[in-house]
């Protein structure tokens, strides 16, 4: 048997990629290891979507390197995006033996057995058609409670930020059959929750199953299955999506909502197909429809020819919405990108460091503030184990994805129980069992 080690970078569909690896590797003799000294092949799946995520898996690859050189018969591959991205100039670097784009994933083995013999290998074929669906992941997480389902790959938006189109191709949905019997799988194996991934879930369509449609299958799975799903973009979420989300128990309550910007300068700058008051207007509808749901976003700080007005948009947006969480960037600017060849990155570093550093102060006060309406209530939660910070007690997420800790000397990872919020700090709700 030779040894798989593979890290991954990025977001969950790169984690879900390296579970299709491990998968086609595994029924090829390849065992997973966890340890990089005794690995016969070094892999990262990796991202490109800003430029310090490049750097750091350089750095990697450096690291990775050495144990080439020191150990004989050792085989460095990038996957993913960068791989994709970069092509041939990671081989160049001759520090790596195999470079597989996001599509090429089912000439692994026939790679590494063409580099084992000493010849670099490359695929970075991007398809119309492949979605891995026959593939049933090897789950690489360890709490055995939560599973990542990709239900489509590839992007058909173009933002012109965005370095994903490039580097994951078009835009196609998974067979929904398939989507569903994983999701069987997953509760076979006791799996208590499933997050369904796409880079715009909402464009969802196989045969006549659209997103709504999909989502209330998946949830009919077993009503002891979580569904969550991510992400959704404002122009795309449909009122049936939220109607499915209320009428089944088990979806729940989270929507991640990438805004990017609160200025509608920026928004058209950015491609990005919807208006400030467009966005505001969903999250009305969702609040309408679902008054304790929680909404989650992604922002760029400094964006090419950003103004303080427009940042201050961004500001103002941020408190209207009052958004329960963020994750929250400086742009970077993508080579081949539309932005990158239209508009020059204006923006000075600082300039960008110092908005989003104003940005994250913002969101951390609405996120404290949003826990803060919190204390008092009750909430059900899936068990995923160990608190982090104290090992003694258990953590979990509610149905809005905020992390609950408790002391509590007989549920295991899995269970569903009932707390209640009696304290907090901005990224936990501190809770007791009832
Ligand atoms: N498909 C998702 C986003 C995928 S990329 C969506 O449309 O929302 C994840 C996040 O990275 C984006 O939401 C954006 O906020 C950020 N991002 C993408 N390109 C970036 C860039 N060039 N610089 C900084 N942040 C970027
Ligand atoms: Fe990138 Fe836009 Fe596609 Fe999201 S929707 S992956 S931000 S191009
Ligand atoms: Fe990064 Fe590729 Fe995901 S660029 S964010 S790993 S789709």
């Amino acid at each position: 048997m030779k040894k798989l080690y593979i890290e991954t970078y990025g977001c969950q569909m790169n984690v879900a990629d390296t579970e299709v690896v491990f998968s086609i590797l595994g029924k090829e003799g390849y065992e997973r290891t966890e340890d990089i000294s005794e690995a016969d092949v070094i892999m990262a799946n990796t991202c490109s979507v800003r430029d310090n995520a490049e750097q750091r898996i350089w750095g990697r690859i450096e690291q990775f390197n050495l144990q080439r050189k020191a150990r004989r018969n050792v085989i460095v591959g990038i996957l993913g995006c960068m791989a994709e991205r970069l092509k041939d100039a990671l081989l160049d670097s001759e520090k790596v033996d195999v470079v597989a784009g996001p599509d090429a994933y089912r000439t692994l083995p026939s790679l590494l057995a063409a580099a084992s013999e000493g010849h670099p290998q490359i695929d970075v074929m991007l398809s119309r058609e492949e979605t891995y669906a026959d593939i049933s992941p090897v789950r690489v997480d360890k709490n055995g409670v939560s599973a990542f389902i990709s239900i489509m790959r590839g992007c058909n938006n173009v933002c012109s930020y965005c370095v994903v189109p490039y580097t994951r191709g078009a835009e196609r949905s998974r067979d929904w059959h398939s989507i569903v019997r994983e999701a069987c799988e997953c509760v076979e194996a006791g799996y208590r929750e499933v997050t369904l991934l796409g880079q715009n879930v909402d464009s969802y369509m196989f045969e006549d199953v659209d997103f709504a449609t999909l989502l209330g299958r998946v949830a009919q799975v077993s009503p002891e299955l979580r569904v969550r799903f991510s992400t959704s973009n404002p122009q795309d979420i449909s009122d049936a999506v939220l109607e499915t989300m209320a009428s089944h128990p088990n979806i729940c309550h989270h929507i991640h909502l990438p805004v990017q910007s609160g200025s509608d300068r920026m928004l058209e700058k950015m491609r990005r197909r919807y208006t400030r008051e467009w966005y505001l207007q969903r999250v009305e509808r969702i609040r309408e429809i679902m008054p304790d749901c929680a909404i989650t976003t992604d922002v760029i700080a400094g964006f090419c020819s950003e103004t303080e007005e427009d940042h201050k948009d961004t500001l103002s947006l941020f408190e209207k919405v009052a958004f329960d969480a963020a994750y929250m960037f400086y742009y970077s600017e993508r080579p081949g990108t539309l932005a990158a060849r239209k508009y020059p990155d204006d923006v000075s570093i600082e300039v960008k460091t110092r908005r989003l550093e104003e940005i994250i102060a913002l969101q951390n006060r609405l996120s404290l503030e949003s826990n803060r309406r919190d204390i008092g209530k009750r909430f059900t939660v899936l068990v995923e184990g160990p608190s982090k910070k104290t090992p003694a007690d258990l953590c979990g997420r509610n149905s809005q994805n905020k992390m609950c800790v408790w002391t509590d000397g007989t549920h295991k990872a899995g269970d569903y129980v009932e707390v209640e919020v009696r304290d907090c700090t901005q990224a936990t709700l501190l809770c007791t069992l009832v």
